[in-house]
């Protein structure tokens, strides 16, 4: 990896430099990676999020097919950008290495998929995980225990055994889970939030959580209906 200013996170580059070198320095100039570089790097994550995103449109498609509807709204997968693993290595105090980027960044593939009701959530997350080429490493039910500022969410990082020529590696996807009720306030959240970052005034912060409870009853209302019209499951 070279940098050319630190602090200046935009102007990291990485390169592979052939030397066999192992990485050791911590963003201070100039430091070496074995082999690579940035790109080979990403290719794994890459290649997991491709494996879930399938796994979600096989599961959109086969349940759209079933009758009952598709529990998925939209799905957005993504995959972060050199910049923005840097950025949040720095935040949190971890040595520019792959190996350390690897074992501390877990959100490096994500991805959001946007359900119809809140049983859903749980419904596709359970069809997701019990698959067993699907480990589930962690969950925070954001839902049950919804942030402080009222963000709700099921999170969930999961493992996907990808197969390269020669070797099977395990790639870590974050899964964020939530309903269109929910993905509505997150979104404009993150708007209102980075507008008045860092502080943000506290009759406008518990606004925000205010309108994280209406969002949730309007989910639990929702559900209701949809369960007076179509029965208890889908
Ligand atoms: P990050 O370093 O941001 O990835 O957070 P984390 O490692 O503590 O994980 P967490 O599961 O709490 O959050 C992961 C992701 O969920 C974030 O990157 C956001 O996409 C989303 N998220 C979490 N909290 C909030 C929130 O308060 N508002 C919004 N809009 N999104 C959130
Ligand atoms: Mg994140």
């Amino acid at each position: 990896v070279t940098t050319e200013r630190p602090g200046d996170q935009g102007m990291v580059r990485w390169a592979p430099p052939g030397t066999g070198e192992t990485a050791t320095t911590v963003y201070d100039g100039t430091f070496h990676e074995p082999a690579g570089g940035m790109t080979e790097f990403l290719l794994v994550y890459k290649f997991g999020l491709a494996e879930i995103n399938t796994k979600v449109t096989i599961l959109a498609e086969e349940l759209a097919h079933k009758g009952r509807g598709n529990p998925i709204e939209h799905v957005l997968p993504r995959l972060k950008t050199p910049a923005s693993i840097t950025a949040k290595a720095r935040r949190i105090d971890c040595p520019l290495t792959f190996e350390d980027l690897r074992s501390r960044i877990r959100d490096i593939a994500g991805i959001r998929i946007v359900c119809s009701f809140v049983s859903d959530v749980y419904t596709v997350a359970e069809m997701l995980t019990r698959q067993p080429d699907v480990h589930l490493v962690a969950t925070k039910d954001y839902i049950a225990d919804p942030k402080e500022n009222g963000y709700r969410s099921l999170h969930l990082i999961v493992e996907i055994p990808v197969f390269l020529s020669d070797r099977v590696v395990p790639v870590p996807v974050e899964v964020q889970l939530r309903t269109v009720a929910m993905d509505f306030w997150a979104s404009l959240e993150h708007k209102i939030y980075y507008k008045y970052d860092p502080d943000i005034p506290a009759e406008l912060r518990s606004e925000l959580s205010a309108a994280a409870d209406d969002a949730a009853r309007l989910d639990q209302r929702m559900e209701r209906l949809h369960r007076e019209i179509h029965g208890p499951r889908r």
